[in-house]
């Protein structure tokens, strides 16, 4: 894992995420831009998923990390092999049969493009941009019936290229990544949060799942940084449970439609905080 993150400068290429993703922080984009750290030295983060907050700030020098070895190689091949990407994109196409094959395949046995390629394919195509796994890690999600899913978004796969050029990327559990944060650095942590009811259940991006004890020990991990001189900010639900995780640092109430369930009343606009190390404007304490 390289030590070294070269200072993050805006590249004035702020541009979209490559990966549609449930449960990714579009819809609190706007809070989490005005929630950052006026300024910071290098930006890390460590629970990437889709990189929303990363893609917006458009970021040279960067350090992106999660422990799902699937985006991992899609981030690399995007910023190392994009031409070959595009090229190999074009040949999927949007039929049910042809999904199930493809969802079929083992990823470990592909080289990395041909990997990168079946990962962005299942998700433009698969049911609700969703990113779920069984138990043995294989990818379940079923065909999603789009008309027009837009499969080879060459500018936006180019775009993302671009941005990704100086990004440190590394396939690592958060706590392998966060010791290298230094004093001013601005760390963004985007867990799988802390389950909201039996039918939002956001803890299953990963088979192995981020439970209650996690949740413990990244709090106290986030703590460590700020008396380390770091900047933070966590997404996690509005719940009593994690406002009594992160007491005494400063919190917003936002609320983040989510229409990863399938039955419409189900999709409801559920709080969740926004949780800072550094005083932000509306922000207040956690008591
Ligand atoms: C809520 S998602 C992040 C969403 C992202 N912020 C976005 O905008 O799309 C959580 C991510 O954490 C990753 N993850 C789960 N456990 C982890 C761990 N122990 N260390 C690092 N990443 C982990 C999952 O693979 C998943 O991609």
């Amino acid at each position: 894992m390289p030590s070294f993150v070269p200072n993050a400068r805006p590249t004035n290429i702020a541009t979209y995420s490559p990966i549609k993703y449930a449960g990714g922080k579009r819809q609190l984009l706007a809070q989490l831009l005005a929630s950052r750290p006026p300024t910071w030295h290098r930006y890390f983060e460590p629970f990437a998923g889709g990189a929303t907050l990363f893609f917006a700030l458009g970021l040279s020098g960067a350090y992106l990390s999660d422990t799902s070895a699937e985006l991992i190689n899609v981030y690399q091949v995007i910023r190392d092999n994009i031409d070959i990407l595009i090229a190999d994109l074009g040949r999927h196409c949007n039929r049910e049969d042809y999904y199930y094959t493809i969802r079929a395949l083992d990823p470990e046995t592909l080289s990395p493009v041909e990997r990168a390629s079946r990962f962005l394919f299942l998700n433009k195509t698969c049911w609700a941009g969703l990113l779920r796994v069984n138990r043995q890690g294989r990818f379940n999600v079923p065909f999603g019936h789009y008309e027009h899913p837009n499969i080879v978004n060459a500018d936006g796969l180019r775009a993302a290229h671009r941005v990704l050029q100086t990004t440190e990327i590394a396939q690592a559990d958060y706590q392998a990544v966060l010791p290298m944060a230094q004093p001013e650095d601005f760390v963004y942590c985007d867990p799988p949060y802390v389950a909201l009811s039996g039918s939002a259940r956001f803890t299953e991006y990963t088979a192995g799942g981020f439970d209650w004890a996690d949740h413990v020990q990244l709090a106290a991990a986030v703590y460590t940084l700020a008396r380390r001189g770091c900047y933070v900010m966590v997404s996690n639900a509005d719940v009593p449970a994690v406002r009594v995780l992160y007491r005494g640092l400063w919190s917003q109430s936002v609320s983040a439609r989510r229409s990863i369930n399938s039955d419409a009343t189900k999709r409801a606009g559920a709080r969740e905080l926004i949780i800072t190390t550094y005083p932000v404007s509306g922000a207040e304490r956690l008591r």
